[in-house]
């Protein structure tokens, strides 16, 4: 096959060829979002870890640029962050322009496993790096320690970086002036989901909705295993960072109720005037990410995601949204609704239209139904069945029959995601389509799954369906993406 196989997303992140995994060092300078990332210049599989990289002006199109840090004779290039030293705080800018910093996790294999974190510097806007001659700048002498993510704490007047204890489930906290020498602060962990070990840590500042002024403070964590799906997963814990020490004041919870999102980091660096917390993930399951049937390239992002932290009753959960740019990229729209659907008492299929990249919002409401909901990329066997399941009040993703997919049982199980009908009795969800996911969003955001999907090209239509009773098909709007 070719680069432009079936598959390749139009408005998600792909390489150009061969393998990606996490985001790395995203940040915003000079106007453009950067995208660096897990890469593997020589092939489609896991290895030879590099630093790819490519800017954005919308977080939509990419423009691929050379690769950024290539692995070394001695070590990979692990995942990372990087920040743009406008304090002039690390010395290591030329000519007054504040460098762009990275910190990244430097894993060398022989004699043994070592991994410690290594600093590399750019004056030319990320184009091209230079090692610091004192690498490293922080080595514990572990064999697994890694995935710093740096950030500048503004009330303490220093550096901070949270970076990972993978066996031992914990983020460790380190303090720096300078991103150069860095101390020890705290610890957290184990928490949470520790079946797996623990990867690539964010502490984010999040925008409570309603509340100007108000954020609130988000750890990230990846967990290798043990997601309610199966395999890999990102979970998030709320709490208080005082500068110092990070406490939950929450109980851990599940980031996405769907299979393929890990190792989300959010963008550095956004201008005060936007403020918003921005992240994307790698669109993939460390348990199948190498069966997966795409042949020049290998592994997408998620769509960006604008987060917020909603105030229930003192509860603060965490909502994702794609990002408003989105929208720029609708073109043909159309709706329709209210109609009733299985109202005979029989299961009723109809078509909606067709497309392999929409986005689109339906509304239903539910009647004496068992199921309702949306056949994606239909044709033939095929269809990714999205919907909801009344006796479960949840919202779900059935893969069973959705295409091609790597050999793991996990892979065809039904999602589930607990979800009840509006105050309005309405049941509301959106889809975001591309042509090897499909992304839901329900519930403000608070209600997410993530999935790869690898369909025929020519499965392409849109359906509705009930099972078991009736529901009323309330209204569908649907946008055909630019493509
Ligand atoms: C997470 C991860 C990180 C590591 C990187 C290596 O997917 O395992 O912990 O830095 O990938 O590619």
């Amino acid at each position: 096959s070719t680069s432009q196989d079936c598959w390749r997303p139009a408005l998600h992140f792909t390489a150009e060829r061969f393998w990606i995994n996490d985001p790395n060092g995203l940040v915003f300078a000079g106007g453009q979002w950067h995208l660096f990332f897990q890469h593997n210049p020589q092939g489609n599989t896991w290895g030879h870890m590099s630093w790819g990289h490519a800017v954005s002006d919308d977080l939509l199109h990419w423009r691929h640029l050379p690769l950024a840090i290539p692995e070394d004779e001695s070590h990979m290039a692990f995942s990372g962050s990087v920040v743009i030293d406008d304090r002039g705080s690390s010395g290591l800018g030329a000519d007054g322009q504040a460098p762009f910093v990275a910190i990244y996790t430097a894993c060398a294999q022989q004699p043994v496993r070592h991994q410690a974190q290594h600093l590399a510097f750019s004056s030319d806007g990320g184009v091209r790096w230079t090692q610091y001659a004192g690498n490293p700048v922080l080595d514990i002498g572990a064999q697994d320690f890694r995935d710093p993510k740096v950030f500048w704490h503004e009330s303490s007047g220093r550096w901070v970086m949270v970076v990972v204890l993978p066996h031992e489930r914990k983020a460790s906290f380190y303090a720096s002036p300078d991103l150069r020498h860095w101390s020890h602060l705290s610890d957290f962990g184990p928490a949470g989901g520790v079946e797996g070990i623990w990867e690539c840590p964010d502490l984010i500042s999040v925008p409570v909705q309603g509340q100007p002024g108000r954020r609130a403070w988000v750890l990230k964590v990846d967990a290798f295993e043990g997601h309610p799906t199966g395999g890999s997963g990102a979970q998030v814990f709320v709490g208080d960072f005082d500068g110092s020490r990070f406490r939950a004041t929450q109980p851990a919870r599940w980031v996405d109720h769907g299979s393929d999102f890990y190792a989300a980091i959010c963008w550095a660096h956004v201008p005060a005037e936007d403020g918003r917390a921005v992240w994307l993930g790698w669109m993939n399951n460390h348990r199948y990410a190498a069966a997966t049937p795409t042949q020049a390239w290998c592994g997408a992002m998620s769509i960006p995601r604008r987060l917020s932290v909603r105030d229930d009753a003192g509860a603060l959960v965490l909502c994702q949204e794609p990002v408003a740019e989105l929208a720029t990229a609708r073109r043909e729209r159309w709706q329709c609704g209210p109609f009733a659907l299985g109202a005979g008492g029989v299961d009723e299929v109809v078509r909606l239209g067709a497309g392999d990249v929409l986005d689109l919002e339906i509304a239903w409401r539910p009647g004496t139904a068992t199921e309702f909901g949306l056949l994606l990329r239909c044709g033939g066997q095929e269809a990714t069945r999205v919907g909801w399941d009344a006796e479960r009040r949840a919202l779900f993703v059935d893969r069973s029959l959705s295409g091609l997919g790597p050999d793991d049982p996990v892979y065809r199980l039904p999602q589930y995601a607990p979800l009840a009908p509006q105050a309005d009795g309405r049941v509301v969800w959106r889809v975001l389509l591309d042509r090897c996911s499909v992304e839901l969003f329900a519930d403000g955001g608070a209600v997410v799954l993530t999935n790869l999907i690898f369909p025929s090209p020519e499965s392409l239509e849109l359906r509705a369906f009930v099972r078991g009773g009736s529901a009323e098909l309330l209204s569908l709007e649907c946008w055909a993406l630019e493509a």
